[in-house]
Formats: structure tokens, C-alpha cells, sequence
């Protein structure tokens, strides 16, 4: 009944009227969308589930970069979301079918290190837990509290204090390539 595929261009205006509807016209004052200012998603990890009645769902992911406040070094992470399913549909299993693969999707990817702002309640099944007890805060100082990671046990732990800034070419040409997303960077 319903599609999983990669985000299309021609998607665009179905995906503003569905982030539109479900989210409300005061979404651009949420913490996460100012992360997203001026940032491009890395759109081969964006996907959209399609219905008979059209666009039902999408998920979208974000390059960001995370600072160490103490030792002042940068790492590259991914942002999840937003993620929004048709009111009309939300409950049949649509959001977590979606959210499953573009997740395996991204960490077959080598992403190793995604962050969200979301319910704790929702995000937990996919395996993302609160980034407590690191302290890590948001542009604005808002929704900390509901920032949640999901990374590769393999990876060091978030910074003990930290922040969360857009991705910028400045902070990104510093790294070091690499498949690991998550690897500090001096700056
Ligand atoms: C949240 C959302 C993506 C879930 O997708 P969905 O297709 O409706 O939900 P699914 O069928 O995959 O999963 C349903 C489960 O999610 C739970 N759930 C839905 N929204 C939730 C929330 N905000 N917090 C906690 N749990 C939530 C339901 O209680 C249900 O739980 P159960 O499996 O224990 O019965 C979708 O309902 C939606 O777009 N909601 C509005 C926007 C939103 O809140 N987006 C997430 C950003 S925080």
C-alpha cells in the first residue's frame, strides 16, 4: 500500500504542504530548524513514503557539527528530521517504517553519529537515547533537553559539554576524511 523511496526534487512542494499541516505554520522557530538554516540535507538520505492518496510521510537528515566547549575541537554529525506522517494515516506504522530504513540507510553509509530533537517516548525504539550526561546545547538555548544520539559504539562519547552548530565549509574542510562520522577535528 505504501512506497519507500529517496526523496525526489519534484517532491519539494508536497513535502512543505505536509511539514505545513503537520507541524504548523511555527515550525521554522524550533530550535532544530535553525540548525538547518542555510544547510543543504543530504538528500540521498532523505526518503518519503508514497500512498494512493500521494506524499504520506517524510524523513529528512542534515549535516551539523558538534563543538567540544572544553577541548574547543569540531566533529561532523548527522541531524535526523524532520520526520512527519500524514494526520490521516498517523498510527499505521507508516513513521517507524520509515524512520527504520532511512536510519540502516544512513549507518550502511557510514554515519555513525545521528542526532535528533524529539519525544524520548517515539525515538527510543530506534535506538536513540537523551545525550545526557552530556551537557549540549541548541542555537537559541532552546530544546536541549529532548536532544537524543544514536552512534556506533565504537565512537568516543559525546562531548561533556558541548554545543551543536549548522554544518559550515569552514568546520567541515578541517576534517579529516573519513567513513567515521564523529571523528573530532581541531579548529
Ligand atoms: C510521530 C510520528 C512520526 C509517528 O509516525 P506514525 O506512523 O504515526 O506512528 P507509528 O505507527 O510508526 O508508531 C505509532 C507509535 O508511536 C507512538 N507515538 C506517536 N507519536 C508519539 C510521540 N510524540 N511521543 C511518543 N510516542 C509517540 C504511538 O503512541 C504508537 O505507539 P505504540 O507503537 O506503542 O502503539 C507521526 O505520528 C507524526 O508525524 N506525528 C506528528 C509530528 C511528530 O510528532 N513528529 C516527530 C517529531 S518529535
Amino acid at each position: 500500500m505504501f512506497t519507500f523511496d529517496i526523496e525526489r526534487i519534484s517532491d519539494e512542494v508536497d513535502i512543505t504542504l505536509l511539514l505545513d499541516k503537520v507541524f504548523g505554520p511555527g515550525r521554522h522557530e524550533k530550535a532544530s530548524y535553525a540548525l538547518r538554516e542555510g544547510v543543504d540535507p543530504v538528500s540521498s538520505l532523505c526518503l518519503v513514503a508514497r500512498g494512493p492518496s500521494g506524499l504520506a510521510a517524510t524523513i529528512r537528515f542534515w549535516p551539523t557539527i558538534v563543538r567540544d566547549l572544553i577541548t574547543n575541537t569540531v566533529s561532523e554529525a548527522l541531524l535526523l528530521g524532520p520526520l512527519a506522517v500524514d494526520p490521516d494515516i498517523q498510527g499505521s506504522g507508516v513513521g517507524s517504517s520509515l524512520a527504520f530504513r532511512a536510519i540502516h540507510s544512513a549507518e550502511a553509509k557510514g554515519y555513525q553519529r545521528i542526532l535528533l530533537v524529539g519525544d524520548p517516548g517515539y525515538y527510543s525504539r530506534f535506538g536513540f537515547a537523551p545525550v545526557l550526561p552530556s551537557f549540549i546545547t541548541l542555537p537559541g538555548g532552546k530544546d536541549a533537553r529532548r536532544l537524543m544520539v544514536r552512534q556506533s559504539a565504537s565512537l568516543p562519547s559525546l562531548p561533556a559539554v558541548g554545543t551543536l552548530l549548522p554544518w559550515s565549509a569552514q568546520a567541515a574542510a578541517q576534517s579529516i576524511p573519513t567513513d567515521n562520522a564523529g571523528m573530532a577535528i581541531a579548529v
